[in-house]
C-alpha cells in the first residue's frame, strides 16, 4: 500500500511540474506567431469607397481605435477590456510611418483583417476585430479609407503603448482562439434590392450577433448563425467602469424578444439609441447613425426570420 501511496505522489508531482513549467514557457513566449502568407491585393480606392470606408470605420473601428485627445484613431487603453484579459490597449492606425500604419501594404492589412494575424507574424487576440465574411468590396473600402487623407486617419505621431495580455489571454491564444482561413473565393456584397440577405450581412458583419448571442467565447465567427444562443442576448460586454451590461435579446420571440416591435421603432434605436418610454441606450450600445434606413430596416427583417428563443434579459441600469 505504502508503495503505491509513494508511487501516486511521486506521478502527481512530476505531473503538477510539468504543468508549472509549461505555463512558465507560455508566459514567456507570449503570444503565438504563425507564418505570414504573401497575397497579391492592392485596395481599390475610388472617392465612393472612400467614402463607405469612413461609415464602415466610424460603426467599426472608432469605439476602439479612436482617441478622445487626437481625435484621431491613434489607439487608447480598453477600459471595457476585460481585467482578465490583461492591460489591452488598441493601437495607432493612422498614416504615421513610426506608430500607425504608414509602412503596412494593403496586402498585409488584408491579411490581419481576413486572418488575425500581423505582418509581424504574432496573432492578434480576439480583442481586435475580425472580418472574415466582409464582403471584399467593403474592405477595399475600410483599407481605401485607411490610407486617404482623412483627419481621421492622417499621420499623427502619437506612440503606441503595448498591450500586456495576461496568462489566460496567451493560454487561450493556444488552445481556443487561432487564425481564421483566407475565404477561398470573392464575397459579394448584397443590395437593398435584397434586403434578407443584406439585414443578415449586415448583423454579422457590423458585429450585431458578437454581442447579441450568448457569450462572446461561444460566438462562432466564421458562422455566426452556430453561435450558442444566436441573437437571444444575455451576454455580458462591459462598459467604461468595468460593469456587466448584459445585451437584450434580438430573436423574434414574442415575450422576450422583438417580436411584436415595429420596423420603424428598432430603426429608432439602432440609429439614435432612443427608445420609446425608456432611457436612451448607453455604452456599448452605441447608435449607429452612420445606417441608412433602409439598411437599419434590413438588419429587422432578417432578425424577424431567425429562430425565436425564450430568453429574458433584464436590461442593466446603474445610476
Ligand atoms: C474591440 C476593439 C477593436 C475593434 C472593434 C477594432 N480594433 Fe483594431 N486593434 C484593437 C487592439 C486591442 C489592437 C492591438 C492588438 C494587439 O495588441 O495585438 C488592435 C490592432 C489593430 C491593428 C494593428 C496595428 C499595429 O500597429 O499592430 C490594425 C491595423 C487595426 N487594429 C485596425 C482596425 C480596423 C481597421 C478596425 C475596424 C475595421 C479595427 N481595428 C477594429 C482593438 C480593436
Ligand atoms: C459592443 C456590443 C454591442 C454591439 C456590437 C451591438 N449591440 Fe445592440 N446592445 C448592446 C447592449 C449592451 C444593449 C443594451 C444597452 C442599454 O441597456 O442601454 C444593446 C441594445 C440594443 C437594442 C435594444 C433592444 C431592447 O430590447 O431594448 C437593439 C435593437 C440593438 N441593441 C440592436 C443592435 C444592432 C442592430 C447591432 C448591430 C448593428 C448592435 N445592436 C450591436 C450591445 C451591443
Amino acid at each position: 500500500m505504502k508503495k503505491v501511496l509513494k508511487i501516486l505522489v511521486f506521478g502527481i508531482g512530476i505531473i503538477a511540474i510539468v504543468i508549472i513549467a509549461t505555463l512558465i514557457t507560455i508566459n514567456f513566449s507570449g503570444i503565438p506567431s504563425y507564418e505570414v502568407e504573401k497575397i497579391d491585393y492592392t485596395a481599390k480606392s475610388s472617392p465612393e469607397l472612400i467614402v463607405r470606408g469612413k461609415k464602415l470605420t466610424m460603426m467599426l473601428c472608432a469605439q476602439c481605435h479612436m482617441n478622445s485627445e487626437t481625435r484621431k484613431l491613434t489607439g487608447k487603453r480598453m477600459l471595457d477590456a476585460p481585467p482578465e484579459f490583461g492591460e489591452i490597449f488598441s493601437q495607432n492606425i493612422t498614416q504615421d510611418k513610426t506608430y500607425g500604419i504608414g509602412n503596412w501594404t494593403d496586402a498585409e492589412l488584408l491579411y490581419l483583417f481576413r486572418t488575425g494575424i500581423k505582418k509581424d507574424g504574432v496573432y492578434s487576440p480576439p480583442y481586435m476585430a475580425k472580418m472574415p465574411n466582409m464582403a471584399d468590396e467593403d474592405l477595399d473600402a475600410i483599407i481605401a479609407f485607411l490610407k486617404s487623407d482623412d483627419p481621421m486617419v492622417n499621420a499623427s505621431a502619437t506612440p503606441d503603448t503595448p498591450s500586456k495580455p495576461s496568462l489566460l489571454t496567451k493560454i487561450l491564444c493556444r488552445i481556443a482562439f487561432k487564425p481564421l482561413p483566407l475565404p477561398s473565393k470573392k464575397i459579394e456584397l448584397p443590395t437593398t434590392a435584397e434586403p434578407i440577405k443584406l439585414g443578415k450581412y449586415l448583423a454579422h458583419n457590423l458585429e450585431c450577433f458578437s454581442c447579441h448571442s450568448a457569450d462572446f467565447k461561444t460566438n462562432n465567427f466564421l458562422n455566426p448563425e452556430l453561435s450558442e444562443g444566436y441573437f437571444a442576448g444575455g451576454n455580458k460586454p462591459l462598459d467604461e467602469q468595468g460593469r456587466v451590461m448584459l445585451t437584450p435579446n434580438l430573436t423574434p420571440d414574442k415575450a422576450t424578444g422583438i417580436g411584436n416591435w415595429s420596423k420603424a421603432d428598432f430603426i429608432q434605436v439602432v440609429k439614435h439609441g432612443i427608445k420609446k418610454g425608456e432611457k436612451a441606450m448607453v455604452f456599448p450600445m452605441m447608435p449607429y447613425t452612420q445606417l441608412s434606413d433602409e439598411e437599419a430596416g434590413a438588419i429587422f427583417d432578417y432578425l424577424q426570420t431567425i429562430p425565436a428563443i425564450n430568453n429574458k434579459v433584464n436590461r442593466s441600469i446603474y445610476d
